[in-house]
């Protein structure tokens, strides 16, 4: 316990993407996680600069509004700003930074890669893995060659999307309705849609528009909801997501009561045995570290397919990889602190990520 308190840890929280509001949360849990784990641990809002978050606003921060902020209040904040993050005092007076990102520049490897820079050891994957997670394509492309099957798609630049008629046709020759829209690089299922007819499609591509310059049409498939949670080199219970009517959207996703949550799933032992591993089999083509949430869907007729990796998942007490850990036996605090070791462990060893 002793030696643990010395060592102090910054937990990079917020920032600019759309999900910063539930990166909030994630890092309001994660500081009192780490301090009841006995680490010595210091909020700081990467949108803010260099200046630590005062006690009573990380206590305020675990609420999580209905609707994510707009791209104007987004833009609003100072991106550059993360630079002063990276090079203040707050941060050289501490032994490590816990992401507590979700999203964009947080997500994306950006932030990994000026930690890389200044030298100072974080949690999860590094630049690579989280680049190529955020990625939806470029994931699916990656972790399908290695065996695991994904919902067939095709994908678009945002600005050569013009003419809905070529749409249609393309979407009827293809994947076909229903389908789902994504921005190819968003989290928390901003920005997505699930279109059910050609003329819903104007309106879900222009919010997938909004928020990348690549748009991701694939195939929905029906059936039931999963999600493996991977840390270190072995995958958590399995859990099942059941949203109250709709899909498992950003509102479903944070406003308490709207989804269950089942963990372990119930599936069969050889159904869990089967998303497990391919859960670590997306994990490992992805090069990630320790710890991730692999998303699947397992169809009506019982196949599964790999969604996306999450390299920064929401690490709020209720949050699925947490809930996964506590039905493995590991608490919070301890969840944290295995998270902590192995990145601390992988920085000792000079490792290159
Ligand atoms: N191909 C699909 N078929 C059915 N539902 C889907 C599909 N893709 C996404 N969804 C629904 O949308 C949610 C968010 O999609 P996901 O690809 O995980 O993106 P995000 O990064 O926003 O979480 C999923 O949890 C699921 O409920
Ligand atoms: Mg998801």
């Amino acid at each position: 316990m002793d030696e643990k308190k010395k060592i102090r840890i910054a937990v990079l929280m917020g920032g600019y993407s759309a999900e910063r509001d539930v990166s909030l949360a994630t890092g309001a849990g994660v500081i009192k996680g780490l301090r009841d784990a006995g680490y010595n641990a210091i909020g700081i809002d990467t949108a803010m600069g260099a200046s630590q978050l005062s006690e009573n606003k990380i206590k305020e921060l675990s609420k999580i509004e209905e609707n994510p902020p707009s791209n104007t209040d987004l833009s609003e904040l100072d991106a550059s700003a993360t630079i002063q993050t990276v090079s203040s005092p707050d941060l050289k007076n501490v032994d490590m930074v816990f992401i507590a990102l979700h999203g964009g520049m947080g997500e994306n490897g950006t932030i990994q890669a000026l930690l890389d820079i200044v030298g100072i050891p974080y949690t999860g994957s590094g630049v690579l893995a989280s680049a190529v997670a955020m990625d939806k394509v470029a994931a699916k492309r990656i972790v399908s060659a290695a065996g695991v099957p994904t919902p067939d798609y095709f994908v678009k630049a945002s600005s050569e999307i013009n003419d809905m008629d070529e749409l249609v046709k393309a979407i009827e020759n293809t994947i076909g309705f229903p389908l789902v829209i994504k921005p190819n690089d968003q989290g928390s299922s901003v920005g997505l849609n699930i279109a059910m007819r050609p003329s819903e499609l104007e309106k879900y591509v222009k919010q997938a528009k909004e928020y990348s310059d690549r748009v991701l049409f694939e195939k929905m498939i029906e059936g039931r909801e999963l999600t493996v949670s991977i840390l270190g080199n072995e995958a958590l219970p399995v859990a099942e997501v059941i949203p109250k009517g709709g899909f498992y959207d950003y509102q479903h996703k944070y406003t308490p009561g709207l989804a269950d949550k089942i963990v372990p799933a119930p599936l069969s032992e050889d159904e869990t045995a089967e998303v497990q591993k391919l859960g670590l089999i997306a994990f490992r083509a992805l090069n990630c570290r320790g710890y991730a949430r692999i998303d699947f869907r397992y169809s009506k007729d019982k196949k599964w397919y790999f969604l996306e990796a999450n390299t920064l998942p929401g690490m709020t007490r209720t949050s699925l990889v947490p809930k996964a850990a506590k039905a493995a036996g590991i608490e919070f605090p301890g969840l944290l602190e295995r998270i902590v070791r192995i990145a601390l462990d992988d920085f000792k060893r000079g490792k290159k990520r």
